[in-house]
């Protein structure tokens, strides 16, 4: 894809991205980046964050990693410390990182994996929310953007916690959008279909080919393709729509 024309979109701006070590999460810090934006890659994977920051440092980019869990909210607070201190402001927070959980029927899972996918789908993007937002009013500008999932829309058999904590992003960000509406900050949510990346590898073949057999389209959506929706929803362009749920499914989302 051709993003010269849109260089310069988030120039001199800053944005914290979670999970940002690989996948839709460094897809999303590249995009940004290559428009200008100043960067904070959050990620638990260490070597991988530290490789993926480089990259995007090598072309120019200012980068700053923190390496920590996100359902520790001492991790959000130092993302937004790193943020505030290095370039004075806080633009943009995309809360990307999620995990899927084991594969099983709920009544087949341990209490203890809601837990463990609670903490990082949801708990993780409270904390964040809870510790960048401040940062945003001081300056009445923001824009916020949470990944969720159809899987919160619609329910996955077999991925119950999964579902459920992505709908409660939905609720979140419904939520939080509503709290800010008459500020400027803008808080939305994406629900993606099944896109090919590495979390793919927690999955089964039958659950993957259920999500595929659900896309009118036909395919897996591109990380790319996901970049450039958060991207216009990251910018001052997403100016109206503040607490909504953007579909990127291939067609297979209806309502
Ligand atoms: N891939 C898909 O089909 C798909 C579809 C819909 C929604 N999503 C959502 O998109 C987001 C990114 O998914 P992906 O496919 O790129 O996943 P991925 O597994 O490829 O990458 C996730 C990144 O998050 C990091 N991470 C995981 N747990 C973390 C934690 N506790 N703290 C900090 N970092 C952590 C990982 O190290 C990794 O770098 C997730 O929220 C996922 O639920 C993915």
């Amino acid at each position: 894809m051709d993003s010269g024309a849109l260089m310069g979109r988030f120039d001199g701006q800053v944005a914290i991205v979670t999970g940002a070590a690989t996948g839709i999460g460094y897809g999303i810090a590249k995009r940004l980046a290559s428009e200008g934006a100043n960067l904070v890659m959050v990620d638990l994977n260490g070597s991988m964050g530290e490789q993926s920051a480089s990259e995007i440092a090598a072309r120019g980019t200012e980068t700053r990693l923190v390496v920590g869990d996100v359902g520790e909210s001492s991790t959000a607070d130092e993302a937004v410390r790193q943020a505030v201190d290095t370039w004075g402001r806080l633009d943009i927070l995309i809360n990307n990182a999620g995990i899927t959980g084991v594969d099983g029927n709920i009544w087949e899972t341990p209490v203890e994996e809601l837990d463990r996918v609670y903490r990082v789908n949801l708990r993780g993007v409270f904390s964040f929310c809870h510790a960048a937002i401040p940062a945003m009013l001081e300056r009445d500008y923001g824009r916020v953007v949470n990944i969720a999932s159809i899987a919160g829309k619609e329910g996955n058999p077999r991925m119950v916690p999964y579902s459920a904590t992505k709908a409660a992003v939905i609720g979140l960000t419904k939520s939080v959008g509503k709290e800010l509406a008459k500020t400027g900050v803008r808080v939305n949510c994406v629900a993606p279909a099944v896109v090919h990346t590495r979390l793919l590898d927690e999955l089964t073949p039958e659950q993957i080919q259920y999500m595929v057999d659900r896309i009118p389209i036909g395919r897996t959506g591109d990380i790319s393709e996901i970049a450039a929706l958060v991207a216009w929803l990251a910018s001052e362009e997403c100016s109206f729509s503040t607490g909504a749920v953007f579909d990127i499914s291939g067609g297979r989302a209806t309502y």
